[in-house]
């Protein structure tokens, strides 16, 4: 599934397109803050994350095209990282699937992580199947845990340890 993506960092000249992926109202109304970000404010967060030594911001590639972001925190040989991601909005059925599939490969190859750790608002359907189909186990349910527009959220937390994804990839 993965043969013809790349996966790599995100560079300063990706920013328009993230910010614009970021914005979308698709992906804005699942994050945990859902304002519309401004460039100054985008180009901000990026110059302090780039300078976490724990943090991988990275692009997923299709033949040279842009098809995603995904980001690692907590990152360091044999821990436990949280993840996050978005699609490029408007992509064809089954960018996620192989986004997701190319960043926990390179989640347990490159950065030998133990586990990945995911949380998905209970209402973002698209997201928990997401999960389910990369092989993550539910591991508990946060309730009104996010405060967003006056609105308690409920959070889904999932896990995914590195024998796990071997055993998903090799289909046992
Ligand atoms: C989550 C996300 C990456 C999934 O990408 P995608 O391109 O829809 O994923 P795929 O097409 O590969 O589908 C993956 C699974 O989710 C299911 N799915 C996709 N959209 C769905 C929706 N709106 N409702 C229910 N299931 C959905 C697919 O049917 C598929 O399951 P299946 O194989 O059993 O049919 C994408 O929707 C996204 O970027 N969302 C906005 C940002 C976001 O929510 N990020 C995660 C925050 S936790």
């Amino acid at each position: 599934m993965t043969e013809n993506l790349l996966i790599r960092s995100m560079i300063e000249d990706d920013l328009p397109m993230v910010l614009a992926w970021r914005n979308h109202p698709e992906v804005r109304r699942y994050m945990f803050t859902h304002h519309e970000i401004s460039l100054a404010e985008h180009t901000q967060w990026f110059m302090r994350a780039v300078q976490d030594n724990a943090r991988r911001l990275l692009i997923v590639q299709e033949q040279g095209s842009p098809i995603g972001y995904v980001q690692f925190s907590n990152v360091e040989p044999g821990g436990v990282a949280d993840w996050g991601f978005y699609a490029r909005p408007e992509a064809a059925k089954g960018t996620g699937s192989k986004l997701g599939a190319s960043a926990l490969e390179h989640a347990f190859g490159q950065l030998k992580l133990h586990k990945v750790c995911g949380q998905a608002i209970d209402t973002n359907q698209a997201s928990i199947r997401f999960h389910e189909r990369l092989g993550f186990k539910r591991e508990g349910v946060l309730r009104d845990q996010k405060r967003m527009n006056e609105q308690y959220q409920t959070l889904i937390c999932f896990g995914l340890l590195a024998h796990e994804w071997q055993a998903h990839t090799q289909g046992t």
